[in-house]
Order: structure tokens, then sequence, then C-alpha cells
């Protein structure tokens, strides 16, 4: 059995996230999707509206779960028993960064990173921008589940 996490803010969660969160699940045995409970950034989701989301969007994957987690990755991966990281890679900017923290996670203890590459129609694709968009009145509804569209909506109302 092998247990994968895949870790982010989710702030809200789009279709690029499900992406690599339904084709972690055809991959691995176990999915956990664990939301970052981040002290110094207040979101614009609250973590039981994000989970809430998160749960509405995997509702159709019986193998994937959701969770939140405060402080270090590799801790929440060592009390869940978590084989893998799971990471999906948007383009060649996101490698630095992500490689860095895969390498860092790896020394932390002997967790290893999975990268997926994020489906082309996906890889502009991330959360601040859909908010951005949908902030100004732009229409995201292509981007995010229907009803992340709707809470999206009536967060900027
Ligand atoms: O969706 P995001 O904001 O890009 O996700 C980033 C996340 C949550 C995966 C990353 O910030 C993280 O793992 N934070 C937990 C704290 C931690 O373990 N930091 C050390 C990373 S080497």
């Amino acid at each position: 059995m092998t247990k994968v996490v895949c870790p982010g803010s989710f702030d809200p969660v789009t279709n690029g996230h499900l992406d690599i969160i339904e084709r972690s699940a055809r991959l691995f045995d176990e999915v956990v999707v664990a939301v970052l409970v981040n002290q110094n950034k207040q979101g614009l989701f609250t973590i039981p509206e994000r989970l809430d989301l998160l749960d509405r969007a995997t509702a159709h994957l019986p193998n994937v779960t959701t969770d939140s987690f405060t402080g270090l990755l590799v801790d929440f991966c060592t009390t869940h028993e978590v084989d893998a990281i799971v990471k999906g890679l948007r383009a060649v900017t996101d490698f630095d960064y992500e490689l860095q923290m895969a390498q860092m996670n790896g020394s932390l203890t002997e967790v290893d990173t999975v990268f997926i590459p994020t489906s082309p129609e996906y890889s502009f694709l991330a959360s601040s921008l859909v908010k951005e968009v949908a902030k100004h009145g732009g229409d995201v509804s292509a981007l995010i589940p229907g009803f992340v569209n709707d809470e999206l909506t009536r967060k900027y109302a």
C-alpha cells in the first residue's frame, strides 16, 4: 500500500489541483490532500471552508481523504505514515523552488517527493490568479469547480 500526500494552501482548490489529485489517486493506493494552516497568512477561505471545498471536489475519488496540518510537512508525513509527497510542476519556473523543498524534506526525513507535470491546459493556473481575476469580476468558471466559483462569487459580492 503506497500512501502519498498532496500538500498545499488550496485557497481555493482549482482544476489544476484536481488534475494532480485525480492522477495521484490513479497512481497510488491512498492519497491525503493536506491543507497547510499558515499562521502568518490569513487567506480568503478559512481552513474549514477549504477542506469542505476539497471534500466536495474529491467526493468521486474513494481513495482520497483530506486533512490539515501545522508546522513541517515532513512531521505530518511521519505521523500519518506517508510514503511520498506529490507535487505538481506547472512550468520550469516551479522547478527550482520545488527541487529545493524536495531536497530539504528528503534531508529532514527520508520521505521522497514525486513530481507530476501539470496538464498543459492548467500550466498557467494558480489560486492567487483565480482570486485576482474573480475579485475584479473576471470569469474563472472554466478554471475551478462550479461550487467553488459560487463560493468565490459570494466572497467578493
Ligand atoms: O499551495 P502552496 O502554498 O504552494 O503549498 C506550499 C506547501 C504547503 C506545500 C509548503 O509551503 C509546505 O510544505 N509548507 C509546510 C512547512 C514546511 O514543511 N516547510 C519546509 C519546506 S522545505
